[in-house]
């Protein structure tokens, strides 16, 4: 992918986000999730690839847009796998709690794992921890080894966990070990690539969250050179034989880096829809409105954080987007 496409995928996660930003606190996570699909839809198709999505709103009789299998862009070289969320933390948006993203991986085709939307236990950690991590070994041998390689002690260190009954034993073991804790109520992607990103205070992500997110972490990571390890969670046979279905015929493999995210043709981008550790979400002040992103590229490290300013009233996507959000609200 040449990286002019970068710039590209900003301006796609910039429309989810702004349209979703606006339904912050109001509580109606629907309305703020199709404006977010819609918006990112629209964008998609003026961009020059030839995409498919592998990671999307669902199946195809279930998502109107960005379902699982629906082409994305003008049919233009480069082929590519799509992975989407264009609302990251649909309970965030609506209650007006931080965390909240818009977000979209893209690589070369066949490289994104087609993750299944069901659960998946996971841990990640930023590049320092990188290759000491082992899903299978308990919390405190993980923390033991996270402290080693970053030159800290387990005390220093803070777990991120969604704050979920399923996790309570994990969070005794965590408590146990000594560690600190910090329990969030949704948006695991931003958690797993915070332990990867400088001053936010996070090493470690752990629990059971949904397995597309897993792989949007996963994308993330490989950029930052941080690490994710995934099991998938089915909880019923159809879910199992989903499993089967998309050739992973050892069902609860532990999938790493190789397995979620292929090569190093790989970009991320992300915007922020409400503020959280690494991203401010939208401010919009009259016709306009400024955004928050990053974007990064795993062939180069590069990660760059965007700040715009939109004049809403200037652009034909966006103005339509503003004329009909006026009405909505006469
Ligand atoms: P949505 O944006 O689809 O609501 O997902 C938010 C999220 O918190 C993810 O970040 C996380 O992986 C998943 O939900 C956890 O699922 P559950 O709420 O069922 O525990």
């Amino acid at each position: 992918m040449e990286r002019e496409l970068s710039l590209e995928f900003v301006r796609v996660t910039e429309a989810a986000a702004i349209a979703a930003g606006r339904w912050m606190g109001r509580g109606e996570k629907e309305a703020a999730d199709g404006a977010a699909t819609d918006a990112m839809r629209t964008v998609f198709d003026s961009v020059h690839i030839d995409g498919q999505v592998v990671i999307g709103e669902g199946e195809k009789d279930e998502a109107p847009m960005l379902y699982i299998g629906e082409k994305l862009g003008t049919g233009q070289h480069p082929k590519v796998d799509i992975a989407v969320d264009p609302l990251e933390g649909t309970n965030l948006v609506a209650r007006g709690l931080p965390g909240a993203l818009a977000v979209v991986a893209v690589a070369e085709k066949g490289c994104l794992l087609h993750a299944p939307d069901m659960y998946m236990e996971k841990i990640a950690v930023g590049p320092q921890a990188a290759g000491c991590i082992d899903i299978d070994a308990p919390v405190y041998e993980n923390l033991s080894r996270i402290a080693k390689a970053q030159g800290d002690r387990i005390r220093d260190l803070t777990v991120v966990l969604l704050d979920r009954p399923r996790h309570q034993g994990m969070i005794d073991e965590v408590r146990k070990a000594g560690a600190m804790i910090k329990l969030i109520s949704d948006g695991d992607v931003a958690a797993a690539i915070a332990t990867a990103v400088e001053g936010t205070g996070v090493d470690m992500l752990l629990g059971i969250g949904g397995a597309p997110e897993g792989v949007l972490a996963a994308a993330a990571l490989r950029c930052l050179g941080g690490e994710i390890q995934g099991r998938l969670a089915p909880n019923s046979d159809e879910q199992v034989q989903r499993i089967q279905k998309m050739g992973l015929q050892d069902v609860y493999k532990v999938l790493k880096m190789p397995d979620m995210v292929r090569g190093d043709d790989v970009i991320y981008a992300a915007t922020g829809i409400t503020d959280g550790d690494w991203l401010k979400g939208v401010r919009y002040s009259g016709s306009g409105c400024r955004t928050y992103s990053v974007v990064m590229r795993a062939k180069t490290g590069t990660v760059r954080f965007i700040e715009a300013v939109h004049q809403l009233n200037k652009k034909p996507f966006m103005k339509e987007f503003k004329e009909k959000w006026d009405m909505d609200q006469r």
